[in-house]
């Protein structure tokens, strides 16, 4: 893998909160296009390997590389600058603002132009939004707080295009959906943007739903990486199944 197509690096990446290590020695790397699924148990440590990525709270140590910068340590908003984008679990999204004001919002908040991070694709504006979207135009006047969770987790991943990132990080996005919302959202509009570019990275307890979009699959166990490799490999591990991912 060339230095270009390397999104993101980690090398021996500890993290842990009040002294106590919750991720040991974590090491893994991110290619350009991949969608990769990050599975475990409650408790694995799934959301603590996103929030390091985004220094976004655990003490860290090791070495975290985005686009060839050294970015351990950094403040979040300098590494969202690289071109990285989060959609938090729970989905962080202002529930009195209309859909319509939640987007523009959005859009103000993105990078200015010349600056954008992947010059050959086009860049996401509200009307490419809503025709990827179609839901969010027709809801477009309702307030946040009025959607269901399917529309909810579809306006932070609009808004999170809207940035203009290139890597787009999803902890948990299938958490509280009905079958056919994770089915429209995820399965559908992930799928799509990947075939586009994009890269991304999911969260995910959900592990046939991630499996079926994912590139690749890591697994953590207890802060454990304990199998980083193709879903192929994953589905047909069945004492891994039963060890690591099994309720
Ligand atoms: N802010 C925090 N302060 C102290 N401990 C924390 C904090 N956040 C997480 N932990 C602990 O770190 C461990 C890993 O938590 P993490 O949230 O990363 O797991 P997870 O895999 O995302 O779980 P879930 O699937 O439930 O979201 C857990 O033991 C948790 O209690
Ligand atoms: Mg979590």
């Amino acid at each position: 893998m060339s230095n270009t197509d390397q999104l993101v690096r980690f090398e021996s990446v500890s993290a842990g909160y009040g002294g106590v290590t919750v991720l040991d020695r974590i090491d893994l790397s991110l290619a350009r296009g991949e969608v990769l699924a990050v599975l475990g148990r409650n408790g694995a440590g799934k959301t603590t390997l996103l929030n390091a990525l985004f220094n976004l709270g655990p003490e860290l140590s090791g070495r975290i590389t985005v686009k060839g910068e050294s970015v351990t340590n950094w403040p979040t908003h300098r590494i969202a600058r690289l071109g990285l984008a989060l959609v938090p679990q729970g989905r962080g999204v202002f529930h009195t603002l209309a859909v319509h004001e939640s987007l523009r919002l959005a859009t103000l908040a993105r990078k200015p132009a010349g600056r954008s991070v992947s010059p050959s694709a086009s860049p996401w504006t509200l009307d490419r939004v809503y025709r990827e979207f179609p839901r969010l135009h027709e809801r477009r006047l309702a307030s946040s707080g009025a959607l269901s969770g399917g529309e909810r987790q579809m306006l932070a991943l609009a808004r999170a295009l809207l940035t203009q990132a290139d890597t787009i990080v999803l902890d948990e996005p299938s958490e509280g959906l009905a079958p056919l919302a994770v089915e429209e959202v995820l399965v559908h509009h992930v799928s799509r943007l990947a075939a586009e570019g994009l890269t991304v990275v999911l969260a995910e307890q959900n592990v046939a739903m991630a499996l079926r979009v994912a590139t690749r699959a890591l697994v953590l166990s207890a802060g454990r990486m304990v199998f980083d490799g193709t879903p192929a490999a994953l589905a047909a591990d069945h004492a891994l199944h039963q060890e690591h991912l099994g309720v």
